[in-house]
This record gives structure tokens, C-alpha cells and sequence, in this order.
């Protein structure tokens, strides 16, 4: 059983960020971040919340694939910058959208989540109660950069990507997986309160990472650049094993944009030309888990995908997670 992406719908907002504005604060060169990324801008939401990123995305891909909210039995939400802790995000989406038919739920699994999601997702659709899945990821990396580190804040945006998804036939094949033992290379930690009877600043003895004085991300650039470059090819190569691919003859690839000679390297690994890897870094930097959905999006919108092509979706993040999923492209 495959999946029918049946519509997709992006949304970027409108504050362009560029690297010029990082020179402004911080001992960094347009020339070093476009050098060592690929990056040269990316979109800020400011004031607006997450959940509001993915109902612009969720409405238009409900637009594109001709269904009204209502229809939705199952809204699944990527993110790790919920504006709540709870509500979770899809229902914040779901009650913005009015999809009272539905159920929601996050799944959070960083970078790597719309992966996840998508893999939810077909599960779902095995059953005979579930036959509409509208799949956001939705993203406000501002909220947890660490504008005092050039080497990590440089990297992240926000946005938003969306999905419907139906059951549907075809090959199909995926490829999910986590680690913990590269956890602590990407972390945020949540601020713990105390209570009237014990301090907030008490840290518990086996805790494993210590949050950040600024209440920031923490980053260790090499060494998520070293797991990226090797989890990258290996989630799409067991993918495309699965789907019965070979990973050199699929069309187009959907990447993770975390850093653009992460992309390169994992090209070359699979026998793959740049071309057929999607590429959204120089305009949008890191989006987290939305980046492999906005790079759906603008291959469908923009025709680099059609009917019949072997697509291969593939994300990467803190956990450490990863995973990829290769499948016959269908809207119907
Ligand atoms: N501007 C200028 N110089 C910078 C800089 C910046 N924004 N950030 C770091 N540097 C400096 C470093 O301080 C270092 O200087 P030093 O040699 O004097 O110590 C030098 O550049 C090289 O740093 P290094 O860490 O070796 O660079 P790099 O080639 O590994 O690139 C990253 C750094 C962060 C771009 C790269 O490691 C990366 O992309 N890692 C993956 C991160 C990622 O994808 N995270 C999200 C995953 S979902």
C-alpha cells in the first residue's frame, strides 16, 4: 500500500533575513555562510505563532487537493517549536482550519519529522476509518536560535509545509530510524519551574544536557555534520531498497536543508546529479522538519514532479533521528 499526495500547500513569511543582517551583530561574512552552507537567506515569522505558519500551509494544500477541512479524519503536525506545550500544534492547526471530523496529534521528531509523519501517516491509511491525512510541519526556529553562537544561529528559519494524503497503490518503501547516542551534539532543553518546595535552579544529577544560560539551542556543528553526511545516504539507499528503487534512478530527491555540502556529499554517495536534489537552503535555510515539505510543494507547484516518479522525501535531526521514504509520486 502507498500514499496519494492528493495537494500540497507551503507558507514562508514574508521577513527575508539575510546574511548581511547577521554581519550587522555578529563577527561572521556573507562569503563564510553562502562558503559553508549555501545559505543566503532566510524568513522570519516575528509575531506570528507556529500553528498560524501551518494553517496558511494546510489551507492551501486543502485548496489544492479540492477538499473542504471537514473532510479530514486525521491531522498529523511536525514541529519542535509548538507554541504550547499544549495544546499540541495540530490541534491549535485543527481548530484554526474547523476540521471538527478529525483527529490531531504531533509527532516530534526534529528535522526528521515529516518523515515520520509521512510514514504515520500511510499507517493510518491501512485502516478503513482513516482515508483523509492532512500532514503540516510547521517551524519558528527564530524562537529557539542562539543569536549568540554565528555558528548555529546563521542556520535556522521558520515556515511551513503541508500535505493531504490518501491511500493509494504503487511501491513504496521507508526507512525510520533513531539514535540516542548522538543526542547530545543537538539540543533544547525546556526551563523547569521549581515549585514552592524545591528550587528551579536544582539541576537532577543524571541529567544529560545542561540547558543554555540563554534558554537557546546548543549545537555541535562537526559532529552533526559528520552524522548527517552518513545518515543521509543510508536512510535513502534502505528506502529505495524497500520500494525496490535503485537509488540512482530516482527523480527527485527532498531533502532536509541543513547545510547544502551535506547535500552534495549524500548526491555523489547515491550516484545522484544536483539536479535531482531539491534545493530551497539559499532562500530559506533550515526549516527543521518543513523543509522537506516546502520542497514537496515547490516541486509539485512547480511541475519538477510528476505523475509515476520515484520520489524519495528524507530528513535528518537531533535525537539523533533520520529517516527517508521512497514512493511513486501520485495526486490522484
Ligand atoms: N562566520 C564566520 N566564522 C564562523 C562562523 C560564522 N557564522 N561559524 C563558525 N565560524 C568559524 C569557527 O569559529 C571556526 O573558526 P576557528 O577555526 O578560528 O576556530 C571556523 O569558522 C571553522 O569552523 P567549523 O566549525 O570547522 O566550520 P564548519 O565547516 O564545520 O561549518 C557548520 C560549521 C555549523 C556550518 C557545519 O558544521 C554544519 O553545517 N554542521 C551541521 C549543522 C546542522 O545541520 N544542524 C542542524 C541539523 S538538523
Amino acid at each position: 500500500m502507498s500514499v496519494i499526495i492528493a495537494g500540497t500547500g507551503s507558507y514562508l513569511p514574508e521577513h527575508v533575513i539575510t546574511n548581511a543582517d547577521f554581519e550587522s551583530f555578529l563577527d561572521t561574512s556573507d562569503e563564510w555562510i553562502v562558503g559553508r552552507t549555501g545559505m543566503k537567506e532566510r524568513r522570519y515569522s516575528d509575531v506570528e505563532p507556529t500553528w498560524k505558519l501551518g494553517e496558511h500551509a494546510s489551507r492551501k494544500a486543502l485548496e489544492a487537493a479540492g477538499i473542504d477541512p471537514m473532510d479530514l479524519d486525521m491531522i498529523i503536525c511536525t514541529t519542535v517549536t509548538n507554541d504550547y506545550a499544549f495544546p499540541s500544534c495540530a490541534c491549535m492547526v485543527q481548530g484554526a482550519l474547523g476540521a471538527k471530523n478529525a483527529f490531531a496529534l504531533d509527532c516530534v521528531a526534529a528535522c526528521a519529522g515529516s518523515v515520520y509523519g509521512f510514514d504515520m501517516a500511510r499507517r493510518y491509511l491501512q485502516f478503513d476509518d482513516v482515508k483523509t491525512v492532512l500532514l503540516v510541519a510547521c517551524e519558528s526556529l527564530s524562537q529557539v536560535a542562539n543569536f549568540e553562537d554565528r555558528n548555529s544561529c546563521i542556520l535556522f528559519s521558520d515556515g511551513a509545509g503541508a500535505a493531504v494524503l490518501r491511500k493509494g497503490d504503487g511501491y513504496y518503501g521507508a526507512s525510520i530510524h533513531s539514535d540516542p547516542d548522538g543526542a547530545q551534539h543537538l539540543y533544547y532543553k525546556h526551563p523547569r519551574r521549581g515549585t514552592p518546595f524545591y528550587p528551579a535552579d536544582a539541576v537532577f544529577e543524571g541529567e544529560p544536557f545542561i540547558a543554555d544560560p540563554l534558554g537557546a539551542l546548543v549545537m555541535n556543528g562537526k559532529e552533526v555534520y559528520k552524522f548527517a553526511t552518513a545518515a543521509m545516504p543510508e536512510a535513502v539507499e534502505e528506502a529505495c531498497v524497500r520500494a525496490g528503487v535503485a537509488p540512482d534512478k530516482l527523480d527527485m530527491v527532498l531533502p532536509h536543508q541543513a547545510n547544502q555540502r551535506i547535500l552534495e556529499t549524500a548526491a555523489k554517495r547515491l550516484g545522484l546529479p544536483m539536479e535531482k536534489i531539491c534545493l530551497t537552503i539559499e532562500r530559506y535555510g533550515n526549516n527543521s522538519s518543513a523543509s522537506v515539505m516546502i520542497c514537496l510543494d515547490e516541486c509539485v507547484r512547480e511541475g519538477k514532479i510528476k505523475t509515476g516518479d520515484a520520489i524519495c522525501l528524507v530528513g535528518f535531526g537531533a535525537g539523533l533521528t533520520y529517516g527517508a521514504v521512497t514512493l511513486e509520486y501520485k495526486d490522484s
